[in-house]
């Protein structure tokens, strides 16, 4: 099992440099790298892939705790808060391509869109609980929040519920990949809740 050392020095810069991969995939395929093609309609595939990519980040930052519990190793704590900022991060990409190219700044549309059309909306209010959770993952606003930084992270599993519902609304026929993120969330949800009951059995220390 690596040394947090280990983690600090080689994993975190390592996982650091995979999970800015995507993007450096979008950019090259967006200044014409023939093997990295955007396809036909690139600002829709820049609007997808930010989006899968938000949402895998999301599940993994979610499966962090469950990995560690399992294992009874430490480490995967360390990549938790990095893992949530590169959702954050993605899902604010997402966003600035559908104001800035996809709806090319059109305020009129953008209003319709946010007030009128309902996987808009969710897909919205999944962004606004992702801000305040990374805008609060430092360790300053941890200590200032105290128990009720626990509570309030707990957000994380609304926003990635709103996140899969946004997808499987969004899709126009064969819903088989929103399904198997929503599966994957169901399980990562399954083993929380197990948890809690069990815990809440247990006589108090
Ligand atoms: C105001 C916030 C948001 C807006 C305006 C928005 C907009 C969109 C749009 C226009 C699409 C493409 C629909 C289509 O292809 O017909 C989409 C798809 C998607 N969005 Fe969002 N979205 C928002 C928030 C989010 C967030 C916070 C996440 C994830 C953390 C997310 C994840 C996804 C995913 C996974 C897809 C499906 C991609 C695919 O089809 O492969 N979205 N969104």
């Amino acid at each position: 099992m690596p040394t947090l050392r280990q983690v600090r020095r080689v994993w975190k810069p390592a996982v650091f440099a995979l999970a800015l991969l995507p993007l450096a995939g979008l950019m090259a395929g967006a200044t014409g790298v023939r093997s990295l093609t955007l396809g036909a309609n690139p600002v829709e595939a820049i609007q997808d892939r930010t989006g899968l990519w938000a949402l895998r980040l999301l599940l993994l930052t979610l499966a962090v705790t469950p990995l560690r519990e399992l294992s009874g190793q430490a480490w995967p704590q360390q990549f938790r808060r990095m893992l949530g900022l590169f959702a954050f991060a993605y899902a604010a990409l997402h966003f600035a391509n559908y104001l800035l190219l996809d709806r090319a700044l059109d305020w009129h549309e953008i209003i319709t869109d946010l007030t009128k059309r309902p996987y808009i909306i969710v897909g919205a209010s999944a962004l606004l609980l992702l801000s305040a959770l990374a805008a609060t993952s430092t360790a300053g606003w941890r200590r200032r929040l105290g128990r009720r930084w626990q509570l309030l992270h707990r957000a994380a599993y609304p926003a990635a519920i709103l996140v899969c519902w946004h997808f499987w609304w969004q899709v126009k026929k064969d819903v088989t990949e929103p399904l198997v993120y929503a599966l994957l969330l169901a399980t990562l949800l399954a083993w929380r809740l197990r948890r809690h009951l069990v815990r809440s059995r247990l006589p108090p220390a």
